[in-house]
């Protein structure tokens, strides 16, 4: 299956020792056809191509009437997986205003498709085929191009994103230069003396030769009409799963199915990573590639060079040695080297950050899933855990299975003090890292409302961690550590049962009407009506964290992150379960503000109960973790749903099945929430939507509010390919 797609570095090895350039010429042609794929999300346009060779996604923009033009100009962007790397190019008119000058991409007249492969293997040249995208990029006026950066998409989204920040070092190494037939090159060696990264214009079908204005800053003019764009570098690439790689056997009807969604899962896997999204995610990210793999799991390929193993071998390979912290995002390629040189070092090492708590405990959760749970993961175990890593260099003496029990350890160590007698102490609970303001999924500034005990992480990852971590052990895993199959039982039982209590909030039902109609009065985005009738008892629900801003003890939030207890755990305290998805029922049934529910899906928080204005003004519209609706938050509520209702077919059957009118509320709101996804589905393989109100709640992204864009294809917000509305019995 995988003997068309030799990676990078053999067929480097082999051709090197052929040394012949014939053998290079032979593997231009790919024996597999290229994948291609077009997603318009105006004022976006976005291709993607991939080949045996490489991986590119291009994203042209071109304001519309209605954009806003202080954030949005024509811009052509090249991403590629290899090295997290890119190009982009801005473009202004050459006489008018802005807005005035669009950019499209032309479809050749002869392929019909928009872009074409590059690949080039000149071995005295360089050491990896220079491989990449051309195309023919079209200007409806003439046209000058202003900033253009080359090398890391980390550069250019300091640039995108940040105050416009321009690194002198990266745009001194640019060279430009006049080619044949009036056309134009940038070209940039990296920080590694190495790679190079090319970008070429020249005129096609009669439109006017570029300039170069040589000034302090170097523009290019072009004429209204078409230009031939090539955009290449010649750096080791990755090899990427195709959709027939990625999907186990079973499952590779989706790729006719869904056509979209497999090209994209596709396009975000290869055989040592998954990447979190694209463009700006376009690299290793911890969090993003565990609940990735904990929701698709059932239609990934298992086995060696499967999905599933890529994802656990890459986490495993970026661990830190010295305490176990599992790698949230990674650095590398050309931003790398920037980086180590910021630190004169010189060095083209990756660097990885361990600012995050939660992304430890997914760790053997997965393991468990994959090596105690299938049959394919229990023959691989074995030669699996004994491969050694090679990414980092301090962790090349330790094999996959040291890793996996240094975290473990860590895992162990830090739970024992709550799980200890007495030991039910807040001070106990899991805190985010000492300095850091963020340390789970909700990453922004006021996304856990400034608190430090963070809930998913409290309430669910641990116990779910640490039973995973009992059940590895049962099964051979960590020798150094027998008693594990016991200890870190007994752990998890104390952190499941003892945890829920720290954040737990009741609001009277009279109080809570008149928390309700405050937060309308300080909400600046919401102005729809209050549905305090929908209060007809007390509220209960468990805030986002504890210790947040302005004093508050419980950052007093209603939330999605319910689903990680109910995805992630079989509890058995019957009173606490019962309650537990009770509220979480009502939260799902009842309309915003009271509840989480609009026609747009779950609000991912609901801070109409916090009883102080700073709510209302760090969870809006606007605010990445606000009130907006994430897809893979709406996939692990219903999965969790589902695996909760689940067990009132199995067995040990919990007491809400046998309460006939509790266990069909818990159904009704599954089935709500299933209404709410499938009336979305437009929405779903995003990764997070906001609205505005208008008689009614209307889909707006959430880039419309702030300047930061957000990726057209996520890793997690494609895992409705494997979440599915399950019938269960009435
Ligand atoms: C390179 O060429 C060889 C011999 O023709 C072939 O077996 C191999 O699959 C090719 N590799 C790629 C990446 O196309
Ligand atoms: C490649 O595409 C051509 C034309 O669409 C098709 O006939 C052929 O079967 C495809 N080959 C593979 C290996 O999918
Ligand atoms: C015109 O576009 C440039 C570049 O996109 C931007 O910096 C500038 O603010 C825009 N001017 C106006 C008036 O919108
Ligand atoms: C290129 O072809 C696609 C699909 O056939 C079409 O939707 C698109 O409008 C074409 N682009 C241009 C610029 O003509
Ligand atoms: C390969 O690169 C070398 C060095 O730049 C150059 O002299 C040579 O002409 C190139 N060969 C081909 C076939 O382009
Ligand atoms: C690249 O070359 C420069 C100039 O010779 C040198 O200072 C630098 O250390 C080299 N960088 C690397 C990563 O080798
Ligand atoms: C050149 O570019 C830099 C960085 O964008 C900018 O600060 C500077 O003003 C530009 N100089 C001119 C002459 O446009
Ligand atoms: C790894 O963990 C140790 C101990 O917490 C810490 O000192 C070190 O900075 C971490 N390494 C990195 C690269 O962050
Ligand atoms: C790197 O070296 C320069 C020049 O010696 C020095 O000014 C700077 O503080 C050093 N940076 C770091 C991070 O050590
Ligand atoms: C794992 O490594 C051990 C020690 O090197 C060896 O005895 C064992 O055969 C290896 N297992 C597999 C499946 O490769
Ligand atoms: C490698 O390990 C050493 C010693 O534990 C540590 O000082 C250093 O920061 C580590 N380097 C990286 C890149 O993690
Ligand atoms: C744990 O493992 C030890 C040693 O293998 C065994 O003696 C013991 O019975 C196991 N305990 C449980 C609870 O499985």
């Amino acid at each position: 299956m995988f003997s068309t797609l030799l990676p990078a570095w053999a067929s480097l090895i082999i051709t090197l020792l052929l040394c012949t350039t014939a053998f290079a010429a032979n593997n231009a042609t790919c024996s597999s056809n290229a994948t291609r794929l077009r997603l318009s999300d105006p004022p976006y346009e976005n291709y993607f191509y991939s080949d045996c060779h490489s991986s590119s996604h291009v994203v042209v923009t071109s304001p519309l009437s209605s954009s806003n033009l202080s954030i949005i100009g024509p811009r052509l962007l090249v991403a590629w997986p290899a090295g997290n790397s890119g190009i982009v190019s801005f473009f202004k008119p050459d006489n008018g205003e802005n807005g005035t000058l669009g950019i499209r991409l032309e479809n050749s007249t002869a392929t019909k498709e928009a872009l074409e492969p590059v690949y080039d293997f000149n071995q005295t040249q360089s050491k990896s085929p220079r491989v990449g995208v051309s195309g023919v990029i079209s200007f409806n006026s003439s046209a000058i191009s202003t900033v253009t950066i080359l090398g890391s998409i980390r550069t250019i989204r300091d640039f995108t994103e940040g105050p416009s920040i321009i690194y002198p070092s990266v745009q001194k190494a640019i060279k430009i230069s006049e080619i044949a037939d009036g056309g134009a090159s940038f070209e940039r060696t990296w920080f590694d003396n190495v790679t190079t990264t090319y970008l070429s214009f020249a005129p096609v079908n009669g439109s006017d030769a570029i300039t170069i204005n040589r000034g302090d800053n170097v523009t290019l003019s072009f004429g209204a009409g078409t230009y031939q764009f090539n955009a290449s570098f010649d750096y080791p690439q990755l090899e990427q799963l195709s959709p027939q790689e990625v999907l186990s056997n079973v499952s590779t009807g989706l790729i006719e199915q869904n056509p979209d969604q497999s090209t994209s899962l596709s396009f975000l896997s290869y055989t040592d990573k998954l990447l979190a999204g694209t463009w700006r995610f376009l690299t290793y990210f911890g969090r993003d590639s565990m609940i990735s793999l904990l929701l698709l799991q059932p239609i990934l390929s298992e086995g060696e060079g499967g999905a599933i193993e890529a994802v656990i071998g890459a986490v495993l390979e970026r661990i830190n040695r010295t305490d176990g912290s599992v790698c949230h995002e990674e650095n590398i390629g050309d931003y790398a080297t920037f980086l180590n040189l910021q630190n004169n070092i010189t060095s083209t090492a990756p660097q990885c950050d361990y600012k995050m708590v939660d992304t430890d405990y997914f760790l053997p959760i997965i393991m468990r899933n994959y090596f105690v749970e299938t049959e394919t993961g229990l023959n691989r175990s074995s030669a699996f855990f004994n491969k050694t890593a090679s990414f980092l260099a301090n962790n090349t003496d330790l094999t996959y299975g040291e890793l996996a029990q240094i975290t473990a350890v860590k895992i162990m160590n830090t739970s024992a003090p709550f799980a200890s007698e007495g030991g039910q102490r807040k001070e106990n609970l899991i805190h985010l890292k000492e300095g850091q303001v963020v340390g789970q999924w909700r990453d922004s500034e006021f996304g856990i409302g400034g608190g430090r005990i963070p809930y998913d992480v409290n309430t669910a990852l641990v116990p779910a961690a640490l039973r995973s971590i009992a059940a590895l052990s049962r099964s051979g895993f960590f020798p150094d550590h027998p008693e594990w199959n016991k200890t870190a039982e007994e752990y998890a039982d104390v952190w499941e049962d003892e945890t829920l209590r720290f954040f737990e909030v009741n609001v009277p039902q009279s109080t809570a009407k008149s928390l309700v109609e405050s937060y309308i009065n300080e909400s600046s985005s919401y102005s729809g009506p209050p549905n305090t009738e929908e209060i007809i008892d007390d509220v209960t629900f468990y805030g986002i964290a504890l210790d947040g801003n302005n004093n508050q003890s419980i950052v007093r939030v209603i939330n999605t992150d319910d689903c990680f207890r109910h995805f992630l755990l079989n509890t058995t305290n019957q009173t606490q379960l019962s309650s537990f998805l009770n509220q979480t029922a009502d939260h799902i049934l009842k309309p915003f503000p009271v509840g989480l529910s609009t026609s747009l899906g779950l609000f991912v928080a609901n801070p109409a109960f916090g009883g102080d204005p700073i709510y209302a003004k760090n969870f809006t519209n606007a605010d990445y973790h606000g009130t907006v609706v994430w897809s893979w938050q709406l996939a692990m509520m219903a999965a969790g749903l589902s695996h909760q209702l689940g067990r009132c077919e199995a067995t040990d059957v919990p007491d809400f099945c046998n309460d006939r009118s509790f266990y069909m509320k818990v159904l009704s709101a599954y089935n709500h929430l299933w209404s709410l996804i499938d009336n979305n589905s437009a929405q779903l393989s995003g990764e997070v939507w906001s609205w505005i109100y208008n008689d009614g709640f209307q889909v707006e992204p959430l880039g419309a509010f702030t300047p930061t864009e957000s990726d057209i294809r996520q890793l997690w917000s494609l895992t409705f390919l494997a979440v599915h509305r399950e019938n269960f019995k009435i």
